[in-house]
């Protein structure tokens, strides 16, 4: 078998897997990454993040068009939907984000390896390859192998009617009836994608609310706000089997009647992939939900393999993987890396978007911390009147005794943008009086936050 030698090799090429690579060839290391796909980037570059912001972005211009420019002065008579071309230009930014990653690994001389790796011995991958097996020899290995969806029992995904979020990326044509079971990120955000573009929607949630784990204002208010876009739901109610019968899909849900749809979205949860990586090789036994176990510094319980990503506990996210890439490979070069996890925001890109840093109010309800709150509406704000999006609020939760910012929740226009100062107030411990003595330009979304900072003092000026 043909050897290969490298210091370190990386297993996945997703937001955590081709970040540490990259950090850790420009630390001095001599690294590789294997990846099982042709196209780097992982689930989020070729079937996740990525396209789905492209067909989010699509088909909210669609609606504009249709129903929201004439408002401004702007009337669009006769516009059309022109699916392969939306679908096109989506193919086209997912392909130019993949090559940009290969450009980045050649430029920083990251050797690509394309099969399936698994560990053969401590030290050891093999990568599965089209013409042959390969053997790498390395004294660090990371695993970054991500996730993919889960299923329920009674539901048979064929690819194509009953899919993933990965085949409602590229349905041929706007279903008529698509059902979506479950009301998470995914299935808000591919649901809100297919309503712009005309289907009817239909979203089961087995919980009585949405965005499970979001707080909890901040999911009712967006619920309110989806239900005036047209999304139906279906809450408390347990998916038990889906499948196609005589051409049409059926959906049936436990103590309700059977859903009839042309088309079913599956988005509940992700699991990671870490089956037949070989972990058992070295001893490495996956906790309940399938994650690999690690320490804080991403270090597994054998000599040089880490994990890092969807692969381990955790919120599955691309930021955060990204975050424990580099934080994981700097402490193996230098001893130091560290990932505060009291600062990763979640954005569900919905509109409005919804934007998250933090403990929610029931979070710190449940763990008895005396807190304050402002709150401050976007149809009190400047230049949301002028953009025209009135809708959501900013909301700031600081601690009762040291004013410290400990919880950020944003929902309306950009607020995926919007969060990102949150979040560097929450790394930096500020307190809510300092985000609110910082001077915000006017007139921008952001003074809906500053005026939420000053709200926790009660001394908001324009609301
Ligand atoms: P999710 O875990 O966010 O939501 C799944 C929902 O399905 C839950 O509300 C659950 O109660 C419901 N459910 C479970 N079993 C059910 C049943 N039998 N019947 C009806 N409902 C049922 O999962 P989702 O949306 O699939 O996302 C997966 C992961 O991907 C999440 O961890 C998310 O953070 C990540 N993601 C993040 C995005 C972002 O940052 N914008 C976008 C897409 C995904």
């Amino acid at each position: 078998m043909q050897q290969q030698e490298h210091d370190l090799v990386v297993i996945g090429a997703g937001p955590g897997g081709y970040v540490a690579a990259i950090r850790a060839a420009q630390l001095g290391l001599n690294t590789a990454c294997v990846e099982l796909e042709p196209a780097l980037g992982g689930t989020c570059l070729r079937i996740g993040c990525i396209p789905s912001k492209a067909l989010l972005e699509a088909s909210a211009k669609y609606l504009e068009a249709r129903e929201k420019l004439g408002a401004f002065g702007i009337d669009c008579p006769g516009v059309k939907l022109n699916l392969p071309a939306m679908m096109q230009r989506k193919t086209q930014a997912v392909m130019m984000l993949t090559k940009g990653i290969e450009a980045l690994f050649k430029k920083n001389k990251v050797t690509r390896y394309l099969g399936r790796g698994r560990l053969q011995e401590p030290g050891k991958v093999v990568v599965e390859q089209a013409n042959g097996a390969l053997e790498l020899k390395a004294r660090h290995i990371i695993f970054a192998t991500g996730s993919q969806a889960s299923s329920l029992p009674g539901v048979t995904l064929d690819g194509d009617r009953i899919g993933t979020s990965t085949e409602a990326l590229s349905y041929p044509e706007v279903p008529q009836h698509l059902v979506v079971i479950g009301a998470g990120y995914i299935g808000l955000e591919l649901g809100s994608v297919w309503r712009r573009l005309g289907a009817k929607v239909t979203v089961v949630e087995y919980l009585d609310r949405i965005l499970f784990g979001m707080d909890n204002e901040v999911a009712s208010e967006a619920k309110k706000i989806f239900e005036k876009q047209g999304l139906n739901f279906r809450l408390s109610a347990k998916v038990t089997g889906a499948r196609v019968t005589d051409g049409q899909c059926v959906v049936e849900c436990e103590g309700a009647e059977p859903i009839q749809c042309d088309r079913v979205l599956m988005a509940v949860g992700r699991k990671p992939n870490t089956a037949q990586l070989g972990l058992e090789n070295l001893g490495i036994t996956p906790d309940k939900r399938g994650c690999i176990p690690v320490n804080s510094h991403f270090a597994t319980s054998a000599a040089g393999i880490y994990a890092i990503g969807d692969a381990i506990p955790g919120p599955m996210l691309a930021h955060k993987a990204e975050e424990e890439g580099v934080a994981c490979v700097e402490h193996i070069v230098t001893g130091q890396g560290h990932v505060n996890y009291d600062a990763i925001p979640g954005v569900a890109y919905t509109d409005p978007e919804i934007g998250s840093v933090g403990k929610t109010e029931e979070q710190l309800r449940d763990a008895g911390v005396d807190f304050k709150k402002g709150l401050f509406p976007f149809r009190a704000n400047g230049r949301a009147r002028t953009v025209g999006h009135l809708d959501g609020f900013a909301k700031v939760l600081a601690d009762a005794k040291t004013d410290r910012v400990l919880g950020v929740h944003i929902i309306g226009a950009h607020a995926g943008d919007l969060i990102n100062e949150a979040a560097v107030a929450i790394s930096f411990g500020a307190s809510s009086e300092d985000l609110a003595r910082a001077c915000h330009a006017h007139p921008t979304l952001g003074e809906a936050l500053k005026e939420a900072a000053m709200a926790v003092s009660g001394r908001a000026i324009h609301f």
